[in-house]
């Protein structure tokens, strides 16, 4: 028996919401309490539910008892200053595994794919339960940063770019599509990332909530393109060859 996936990400691996249009007070993520977790990029997290309510972001199958990327407990030290966020995390009604907020430093185009990675979100996770994915909610208003989403990281015809304003909010099978985002800053970039498990909870919540694929990606110059490529893939290469294998076909944790 396979795992349960949601119709709606057959097709691309991924699916626009419509943006929360509500503004956040961002204190809500400048209060909490960060830890230094390497991810794709120079990254910390504000974790608001962990395996077992510590501040940490570890894979929750390394505690004991291990156990799949769901039945995230809630850090209260954490939620209690960030309502609105909470709340959003919780409005879908799925099971939560990790929730976290993330605060990525500025990068570059080459970076992006340089750090692209597929997640582990469904190590664990029973036969027949639903699928664990993650849903990106952007807080800081970064209309020039983009969300860089492969089917195939060596194929750059496969890429989506995805705009990050305040407020938007993807939903993406993130141990399906190499993801990263490229910020162009100048200042730290946050965003709300949680892993659902699928099921008609979150369906009826994605329905209800604008749902489409027909993303039209930012057109970038093909000489700066064919640039950022060749520079990713020389530093993807250097990096498999000083570990001896590359370490993105090991899914992230992050
Ligand atoms: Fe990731």
């Amino acid at each position: 028996m396979a795992h349960y996936k949601m119709p709606i990400l057959e097709e691309k691996g991924f699916v626009v919401l419509d943006s929360y249009g509500d503004l956040v007070d961002p204190r809500e993520w400048q209060s909490l309490e960060y830890v230094d977790w390497k991810s794709s990029g120079d990254t910390r997290f504000a974790p608001l539910a962990s395996a077992y309510g510590d501040i940490e972001c570890n894979g929750f199958w390394h505690f004991d008892p291990p156990k799949p990327d769901k039945d995230g407990v809630w850090i209260e030290s954490q939620t209690e200053k960030s309502p609105t966020l909470t709340w959003r995390a919780q409005e879908p009604g799925a099971n939560i595994g990790r929730c976290r907020i993330i605060e990525l430093q500025p990068n570059s185009y080459a970076d992006a794919l340089y750090n692209s990675h597929l997640d582990d979100n469904n190590r664990l996770n029973p036969d027949g339960e639903g699928w664990i994915i993650r849903c990106f909610m952007q807080l800081t208003h970064n209309p020039n940063s983009y969300m860089i989403l492969r089917e195939d990281i060596n194929d750059p015809t496969t890429e989506t770019r995805i705009a990050l304003p305040a407020g938007a909010q993807l939903v993406v099978d993130s141990e399906r599509m190499w993801h990263s985002v490229w910020h162009q800053g100048p200042e730290p970039r946050y965003c709300l990332i949680t892993s659902y498990e699928s099921g008609p909870e979150l369906e009826k919540w994605v329905a209800e909530n604008g749902p489409h694929t027909d993303v039209s990606s930012p057109a970038l110059d093909s000489d700066f393109a064919v640039e950022m490529e060749r520079e990713a893939h020389a530093r993807r290469d250097a990096r498999t060859a000083f570990y001896g294998y590359d370490p993105t076909t090991v899914m992230s944790e992050a």
